[in-house]
This record gives structure tokens, C-alpha cells and sequence, in this order.
């Protein structure tokens, strides 16, 4: 029984090698790679390097990846070792997907097929039936050396010219079908060549076997491109055109002195095409699809953090925006993303061809960050939001922070989107920044349960105080919104900050409980309110305790976050030192610099805790 190469590829995707391996050396960074002492052979300096995909000793010569690993140290065969591992990866060995050795060499015979055709296309461009598709390619740019290393070829006029050249090498019409070549009709019998009177593109994995071929119809017609179906060899979502070359070109070993080369995610062939021949040799592209998320991972395997480049238009934009949400819940401190915007209307083959490929270049490494660039993305030109365009924004940027899966840069994101909303659509007007920023993490080095339960009374308070006054809403509204909050404190933060923007707050506390819509609502709120915790003199209604409770207020955000408040504070006094303030603006700082002295005092315990 053998497995389905498919399958062990996905398998050696999701295994990360330095860390099964990590388990039994010791392992240190060596650039993009790890080495330790190897285990296999005594050595006291390390010579045993672990890559992404496989790992080599120079010492004593042993290689292998993931599957070999765990069969030489566990002593375990070829199956034991691929459960452990697909078990480690919470994947399964379907039964299915074992092959006989029938199976093996039936697919060995699809890649026969298809190796044949690919040389019947590519000499077919030499000949005189070829020279339309010969001088459509030059006539695109593209060098006869270029056309060559790619092995891009033509499909001769006619539905039934490649079954008659194949068919005196035993190739029967299903051989072809299952290797993409044919139609089936409803009954599954071969219907009709696929490629004819087109350029052809042969694809391959990443190691370079041939799996498929794209196929370009000369001038305008339609479609304009062809793509094989999926075949036992061919899966669209996990391949991109071009990416044996690119993976062999970022990994070649380079120069002192030579940057490294940059994996360049584009849309089309052509792209990549005109990419490498321009000396961009880690272009690659999705095979007419939207980025996968099984495509990014592949990416990953090969540069931490690859370029996606986007036509500037709104669509382009659009179309960032989506790769983007595809990448969040995926990525991790490292693997990140850089993204590249191209003028509107170009596309890399016309910029190369229209401007050369230095001018190219400095767009690439003028990529940004996605970091730096979701935000622009996801606010998508707008520009003077109403209140509920805004809430609805802010909530979108919290939501997609919250996609990532990695705590600490989930809340990276978080305060950089937020600090670019406060920035961009602040509400009071001709104010600077007044906060300097910087994530927050609410349960950061909290690992007991009496912190936690600290922790969360603390924010209890805190809502509880605004759903008392919540004329204090407004004024504390943009801390309010960077807190991290434990639990269903969110939803009821996230309700005042709505009903603020859309200017729905009602100004006395029994109007606003009086006013929730849902049940659910009146559960979060009762949920908040009830526990006490406000000093007893608060549990009433006094417009003369208003400033108390902004004091209040204020003093159980600085527990909360005391560098953080202190830090606010301070430049806000900076500000109005240089640039001057109104009594207004004056009269909000009093509360924030009552609660500083007191936290300063370390009146802690007075808060009851
Ligand atoms: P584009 O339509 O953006 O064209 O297709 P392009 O790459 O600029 O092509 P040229 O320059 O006119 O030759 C981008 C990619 O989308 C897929 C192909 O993979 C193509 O490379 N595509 C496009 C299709 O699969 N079918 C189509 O009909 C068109
Ligand atoms: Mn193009």
C-alpha cells in the first residue's frame, strides 16, 4: 500500500520540521534555517542543518524530512511514521487515499502522458503550424531563452491533433482525460480536446514535476486563458505557477552582499514570466483563483514574509482586502505579509515592458507591511463616515484583529488599526494624539486566578461607572475602546461606544437601561451592575458626584493600565502646555490627574480591592 503523494505533501506542509526535530536536539537559528548536533553520528560542533522541508548533515552525510526523521530516531516504517505525524497534525490517513501499486504507476503514467504532450507542444512551436503562437510570444517581450526555460509551447488548430500524434505511444483518449488533456461527457467518455489554437504554459509542482498545462488563446477571444482540471496530479488550491523556480531561486545560496531574492505573489502566467526574464526570479501566481489559504502556507515555506502585489484600482484593493482576511487567521509573528499596490491599471508585465525593471524594483521594496497597510485597506476611502458608518468600521477593525490567532500580535493589530481610526476620524476637532499608543493586553503576566478575578472586577467596575453616568461615555470613549475586555464586558463596552457614536446616549442611567432593546442586552448590563463595587455614595443618582465618577473612572482604567494612563496624561499636559486649552478641555483633565495622584499615592485598596 503506498499513500497518495497529495496527501503526504499536505502532511509535510503542516509538519514543522524544526519543531519535531527540536524535540530531540538542540537546534539554533542559523539564519533562515536552524543546526544543532547531529544525532545520527557524534559531533560536538553542530554540522546537522534542519530547512524548512528537510534536513542535511554535513558531517556524516544523513538527509531526509519529517517522515524519514521519526522512521531513523523512533526506529518506526514508513506508515507508523506518517500516522505519528498526521496524528501530531490532527490529520487523518483517509483509507482511501492508500494506493495500491497499481494505482502508483497509473498515476506515474498520467505524468507520462502529459510529459509526452508538453514535448509535442513545445517543438510544435518551431514548426511553421506554430509560428503564430511563436510571434505572439515575442511579440509580448518575451526572449527566446525565456520561452525555452519555461517550455512554453503551442497547441496546434484542431480538437482531435494531439490524440493523433499520442495515440501511436499507446496513449488511449481516457489516459488523457485523467490527465487533463480531455473533456467527459455526462457518461464519463472522453469528449473533445481541452487545448487547441493556444500558447501553452506547462504547470508544475514544486518540485518541478509537470501536473498541468494553462493555455493562452491568441489576441482577444474567449476565455482568454485555460486551465486543467484537477487530476489526481493537479490541485489548483494548493499550486501557484512558477514556484519550482521561485522556491530554487530564494533558496540559492547568494553573494556577501547580495539581497536576498524577494517571493513575489502575482496575478497571471504573463506576470510571472515577464518577472523572471526581468530578473525577478521569485515571481509567482495562483492559477486563475483567489490566494488560498493552503497556497499561503506553501509561500510560507519558503520566505517568511512574501510580497502580494495588487493592481492599484478599486478592484485590486478589494481584492488585497480579501487576500488579507484570508491571511489574518494564519498568520503568526513569523509569517507576515508585505503588500505592493501597483498604478491602477497596470499589471507587473506592463509595468516591466512600460517602465523596466528598475523602476519595478523599487516598487517592490517599497511593499509595505500588512500591518501597516490593513487599515487603509479595510477603511476603503472613507472619508467623512457618519456615526454609524464609523461604529461600523471601528467594529470591523476590532473584529479583524480578532482573527489572528496569536494573542500578542492579534493585539499589536489591534492598537495599530485602532490608533489609525482614532487618527484619522477623530471627533473633537484640531486635536493631536493625546495617547502614545502601544498594545495593550489586558491579561499580559496575570497567571493566577485571584489577578484574574482582580482583573475582572476592576473592569466591571469600570462599565458599571459608565452605565451610571453615561455622560462620561464621550469623554473616556477612545481609552474605553483599546481596553481589552474579559468576556462579555466587550459586548457591553461595544453597545455604549455605539450608542455614543450614534449619538443615542441617554443622559441619565435609568433612561438608558430603560431604553435596551433585547433581552440579552438586559442580561450583559444587569450582569455589570449588579456585584456593587461603586462606592456606596455612587450607587445614587447626584449630578454633584459627576466629576467623582469620572475620577473614578479614570482611577480604575489606571489600574488597569498604569504606564500606559501615566503615559496619556503626561503628553496630554505637554499638549496643553505648548499649545494651550480650552476650560473644557482643561476641566476633563482634572478628573485624570485626581486618579494619577491617587494611583500615585497608591490608594489602591480604597477601590475596595
Ligand atoms: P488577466 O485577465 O488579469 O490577464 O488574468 P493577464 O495575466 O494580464 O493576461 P494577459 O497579459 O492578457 O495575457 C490573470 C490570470 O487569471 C487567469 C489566468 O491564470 C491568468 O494568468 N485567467 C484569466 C483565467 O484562468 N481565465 C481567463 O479567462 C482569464
Ligand atoms: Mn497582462
Amino acid at each position: 500500500m503506498a499513500i497518495e503523494p497529495n496527501f503526504l505533501d499536505e502532511l509535510r506542509a503542516r509538519t514543522p520540521l524544526a519543531t519535531i526535530i527540536g524535540r530531540r536536539v538542540k537546534l539554533a537559528r542559523s539564519g533562515r534555517n536552524w543546526k544543532g548536533c547531529c544525532p545520527f553520528h557524534g559531533e560536538k560542533t553542530p554540522s546537522f542543518y534542519v530547512y524548512d522541508d528537510h534536513f542535511h548533515c554535513f558531517g556524516c552525510g544523513v538527509h531526509g524530512d519529517a517522515i524519514s526523521f521519526v522512521m531513523q530516531m523512533e526506529g518506526k516504517n514508513f506508515p507508523e511514521a506518517v500516522d505519528e505525524l498526521a496524528s501530531a497534525a490532527g490529520m487523518e490517513v483517509p483509507k482511501e487515499t492508500r494506493r495500491s501499486r497499481e494505482e502508483v504507476a497509473h498515476v506515474q503514467s498520467l505524468e507520462d502522458v502529459l510529459e509526452q504532450t508538453q514535448k509535442v507542444w513545445s517543438q510544435a512551436l518551431y514548426t511553421p503550424a506554430g509560428k503564430a503562437g511563436l510571434a505572439y510570444l515575442t511579440g509580448r517581450g518575451l526572449t527566446r531563452h525565456t520561452i525555452e526555460a519555461f517550455g512554453l509551447g503551442w497547441a496546434a488548430e484542431g480538437r482531435g491533433s494531439l490524440a493523433a500524434v499520442l495515440e501511436p505511444h499507446g496513449i488511449t483518449p481516457h489516459m488523457m482525460a485523467e490527465a487533463g488533456l480531455m473533456r467527459l461527457d455526462e457518461d464519463g467518455n472522453p469528449k473533445g480536446e481541452l487545448f487547441w489554437g493556444r500558447v501553452t504554459f506547462p504547470i508544475r509542482d514544486r518540485k518541478g514535476r509537470l501536473v498541468s498545462f494553462g493555455g493562452r488563446i491568441l489576441g482577444d477571444g474567449q476565455p482568454k486563458y485555460l486551465n486543467g482540471p484537477e487530476t489526481p496530479l493537479f490541485s489548483k488550491r494548493r499550486l501557484l505557477f512558477g514556484l519550482d523556480r521561485a522556491r530554487a531561486a530564494v533558496r540559492a545560496p547568494r553573494p556577501k552582499g547580495v539581497p536576498p531574492t524577494d517571493l513575489i505573489v502575482v496575478e497571471g502566467y504573463m506576470d510571472v514570466i515577464a518577472l523572471h526574464q526581468a530578473g525577478f526570479k521569485g515571481a509567482v501566481a495562483p492559477l486563475g483563483t483567489a490566494l488560498t489559504p493552503e497556497q499561503l502556507e506553501v509561500l510560507w515555506q519558503v520566505d517568511p514574509s512574501p510580497i502580494l502585489c495588487f493592481d492599484g484600482d478599486g478592484a485590486g484593493r478589494r481584492a488585497a482586502a480579501r487576500a488579507a482576511e484570508v491571511a489574518l487567521p494564519l498568520l503568526k509573528a513569523e509569517h507576515s505579509l508585505r503588500l505592493c499596490l501597483l498604478p491602477e491599471g497596470e499589471d507587473p508585465d506592463s509595468l516591466v515592458r512600460a517602465q523596466g525593471a528598475e523602476k519595478v524594483g523599487v516598487l517592490f521594496a517599497e511593499a509595505k507591511p500588512l500591518s501597516a497597510v490593513l487599515f487603509d485597506l479595510l477603511a476603503g476611502g472613507v472619508n467623512n463616515p457618519g456615526p454609524e458608518e464609523r461604529a461600523a468600521l471601528r467594529r470591523k477593525l476590532v473584529e479583524v484583529a480578532a482573527l489572528i490567532p496569536d494573542k500578542a500580535l492579534a493585539s499589536e493589530y489591534r492598537s495599530t488599526l485602532l490608533d489609525r481610526f482614532f487618527e484619522t476620524f477623530r471627533r473633537k476637532k484640531g486635536n493631536k494624539r493625546e495617547t502614545g499608543g502601544g498594545a495593550f493586553s489586558g491579561g499580559a503576566g496575570q497567571n493566577t486566578v485571584v489577578v484574574l478575578d482582580a482583573v475582572r472586577e476592576q473592569q466591571r467596575i469600570l462599565l458599571a461607572l459608565l452605565l451610571r453616568y453615561p455622560d462620561v461615555v464621550p469623554e473616556v470613549e477612545e481609552a474605553l475602546c483599546r481596553l481589552e475586555l474579559v468576556g462579555s464586558f466587550a459586548a457591553v463596552r461595544d453597545l455604549l461606544l455605539d450608542l455614543s457614536a450614534e449619538g443615542l446616549l441617554p443622559e441619565t442611567s435609568e433612561a438608558l437601561i430603560k431604553g435596551l432593546d433585547g433581552q440579552d442586552e438586559k442580561k450583559l448590563v444587569d450582569e455589570v451592575l449588579t456585584g456593587g463595587g461603586l462606592p456606596m455614595s455612587m450607587q445614587e443618582q447626584d449630578a454633584s458626584l459627576a466629576v467623582a465618577a469620572r475620577t473614578q473612572w479614570w482611577h480604575f482604567y489606571g489600574l488597569l493600565h498604569f504606564s500606559q494612563f501615566q503615559q496619556e496624561v503626561e503628553q496630554e499636559i505637554a499638549r496643553f502646555a505648548t499649545e494651550g486649552c480650552d476650560s473644557a478641555e482643561w476641566g476633563r483633565l482634572q478628573p485624570r490627574l485626581e486618579a494619577l495622584a491617587r494611583l500615585k499615592r497608591g490608594e489602591m485598596e480604597e477601590a475596595g480591592l
